[in-house]
């Protein structure tokens, strides 16, 4: 694959999706520019279901997806699974001990999910989440959790999440010095907008995104979805991109 030199990574529900209008000016712009842009979607959904929604809401088919929270990324025009991610993030990976110790813990709800490289959970709000983060640390289960929308919990393994696989997204499918904007509304996606590249919470984040620390190249729209994308790329890239190469 031809290494990106312009890329948003973008989550997609209240992000990429939720606005229509706004999500086909930022479309329009992205065609309008001289450089083509290339778009790394980062979910939480698994494959099939990310895939849904991109026909159902005719998103272009990205150069990269990444989905279930990072634990699974396809590339190239046929979005082929990356092996070596996919061994990154089964090696001392031990689901059954996770479901066994959050099966002791009342309301959580296991969502039923195809594949094994992440384990969720619908929660009763923040306390159950929080009583299986404290047990799976004192039982010293490696992972990494991941708490969204006062509702979804994901563990995942160490070293995983949205954050280290863009990382790797990066290093592997990008030039040195692309122009990046990383774009997300809640909190799976704060580990990715905390890696320090120009990146962007859109002012329909939930709470948590909203109270979130900043940093330098950190953007706080102030349109919601798609809109507060476009917003932050002419903040970030506005110049760079429309000069002719
Ligand atoms: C999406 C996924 C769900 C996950 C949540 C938070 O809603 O469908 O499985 O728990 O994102 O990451
Ligand atoms: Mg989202």
């Amino acid at each position: 694959m031809q290494k990106i030199r312009y890329l948003l990574a973008t989550d997609l529900d209240g992000t990429f999706v939720g606005d229509e209008a706004g999500l086909r000016e930022l479309l329009d712009y992205y065609d309008s520019l001289p450089d083509r842009i290339g778009l790394a979607y980062v979910t939480g959904r698994h494959r099939a279901s990310a895939m849904e929604l991109i026909s159902e809401e005719r998103l272009p088919v990205p150069d990269i997806l990444v989905t279930d929270v990072g634990t699974s990324v396809f590339a190239g025009p046929e979005l082929v699974e990356d092996f070596e991610w996919k061994r990154h993030m089964t090696e001392n990976w031990d689901p059954s001990a996770i479901r066994r110790i959050a099966g002791k813990i009342p309301g959580l709800r296991l969502q039923d999910l195809p594949d094994t490289r992440r384990v969720s959970f619908f929660s009763d709000g923040a306390a159950p989440a929080e009583r299986l983060k404290e047990a799976l640390s004192a039982e010293g289960v490696p992972h990494t959790f991941v708490f969204s929308s006062g509702r979804d919990v994901d563990i995942l393994p160490d070293g995983g999440g949205k954050g280290e696989a863009l990382r790797y997204v990066i290093g592997k499918f990008t030039e040195e010095d692309a122009g990046i904007l990383v774009a997300g509304d809640s909190g799976n996606d704060l580990d990715m907008l905390m890696l320090g590249y120009p990146s962007v919470i859109v002012s329909n984040a939930r709470p948590e995104l909203l109270e979130a620390e900043g940093h330098d190249a950190l953007f706080r729209a102030t349109r919601p979805c798609a809109g507060g994308i476009l917003e932050a790329w002419m903040h970030f890239h506005g110049d760079a991109a429309s000069i002719k190469g």
